[in-house]
């Protein structure tokens, strides 16, 4: 069933597409879903956004800027009541002054990441990237000519980047260092110390921080987030990407920004407007709202996520052949199958055979082959109901 899939949507190489687009590896998380989507009865542990619906007053301010015809472009750094509302929560959250020039509005992380990478990478620079990570960066610097020096991390340590590590691989080419905490695939939360010195070293040797923070308000422990915007003294070295995805359940009306110095951010408008020009405009008035609203909301659900962290740790620690940590923010776990066993085989034998879809480590990176990751955006009734299967399933397997 794979190899069809794999096949047909990817591997049809047409000779119309750039050697560099049809190296674009085809997404593990994909190939899963597209296994998934064939059967019935399937419960997903598998899924990268969360399960609450948006709140009600996001919702409204939509629709509403809709009737009243908020649907022409914005400006191209972004609609200005969202800038102003983003520079003042920034600088009250990171006790800093951001102004609206430090600010581009993008169309969701996503589109940040890319214009940052996109638009840094080339022949001769080197990025320093985790492993295992979200999958978008390293394809990314490589389509630009860029070469990607992986950094592991390792289960056994809560896949907790190590910053010595980090400053150790720093040599003559390096020329950026991609960060993404609270992690995807990980559920990793860097720790303020580990952030401060890889920023400090990076801005004492001219080398770029990318920071992916879309996970910045899931932290689930009681710790200050350490964001590196917070962690350094000056904008010029660093690039902070989030959103409004995941911290208000609102992935779909695609609004995120990039933050970085003035300087950065005018070469970044420009990039922006050849790209998406602007994010939508009615979600952006909905990103108004999200931030001049009451956001109880948001602490809801970290409420829920963290409960359901609880439990699957728990979970994981109680199944067999699986070895868990303690993850400290967004809604993943990446636990470990026996060393030298394939992720990818367990876990399709295991979608197939239980109907459990989860997504294999080696979607992330060539550190984790071993791993499964489960996301805990899934109800609770769901998550039980799944390790009700995935327990006597992988009790069974001999590796
Ligand atoms: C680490 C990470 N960055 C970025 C994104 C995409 O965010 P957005 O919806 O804001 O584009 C995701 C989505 O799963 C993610 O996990």
């Amino acid at each position: 069933m794979y190899d069809e899939i794999d096949k047909e949507e990817y591997e049809g190489h047409n000779q119309m597409w750039t050697p560099s687009l049809q190296a674009i590896p085809m997404p593990g998380i994909r190939r899963m879903i597209n296994m998934a989507a064939k059967m019935d009865d399937v419960i997903h542990l598998s899924i990268g956004q969360p399960n609450f619906p948006t709140p009600q007053h996001i919702i409204e301010a939509n629709i509403e800027a809709l009737r009243e015809g908020q649907t022409g472009y914005t400006m191209d750094a972004g609609l200005p009541e969202l800038l102003t509302e983003l520079a003042e929560y920034y600088s009250k959250r990171y006790n800093r002054e951001i102004t609206e020039d430090n600010i581009l509005v993008t169309s969701g992380a996503t589109e940040g990441m890319f214009l940052a990478l996109s638009g840094t990478a080339a022949p001769g620079r080197q990025f320093l990237v985790p492993d295992p990570t979200f999958t978008m960066y390293a394809p990314l610097i490589r389509m630009n000519g860029g070469e990607v020096k992986t950094i592991p991390t390792r289960p056994e340590n809560g896949h907790q980047l190590d910053p010595q590590q980090v400053i150790d691989a720093i040599d003559m080419r390096t020329f950026g260092i991609v960060l993404n905490s609270p992690a995807n695939p990980t559920g990793a939360v860097m720790p303020k110390e580990a952030v401060e010195a890889i920023v400090q070293e990076a801005a004492y040797r001219g080398v770029y921080v990318f920071s992916d923070e879309v996970y910045d308000h899931l932290v689930l422990d009681d710790m200050e987030y350490p964001s590196v915007i917070r962690c350094t003294s000056d904008l010029d070295h660093v690039m902070a990407v989030s959103s409004f995805s995941k911290t208000f359940a609102m992935p779909g009306l695609r609004v995120g920004w990039i933050i970085s110095s003035q300087g950065a951010i005018k070469k970044l408008r420009r990039y922006h407007m050849f790209t998406t020009s602007v994010a939508s405009t009615p979600a952006q008035w909905a990103g108004v709202a999200a931030l001049r609203g009451d956001r109880s909301c948001v602490d809801d659900m970290v409420e829920e996520y963290r409960r359901r962290r609880d439990r699957v740790v728990q979970l994981v620690s109680e199944t067999p052949h699986l070895t868990g940590y303690w993850p400290q923010g967004a809604f993943y776990i990446l636990p470990a199958l026996p060393p030298n066993t394939d992720g990818t085989s367990v876990a399709m034998r295991m979608l197939e055979e239980t109907g459990v879809c989860v997504v294999p480590g080696d979607a992330f990176g060539d550190s984790c082959p071993n791993s499964i990751r489960l996301s805990y955006s899934a109800s609770m009734e769901d998550i039980e109901r799944a390790f009700e299967r995935m327990i006597p399933w992988l009790a069974k397997q001999k590796f």
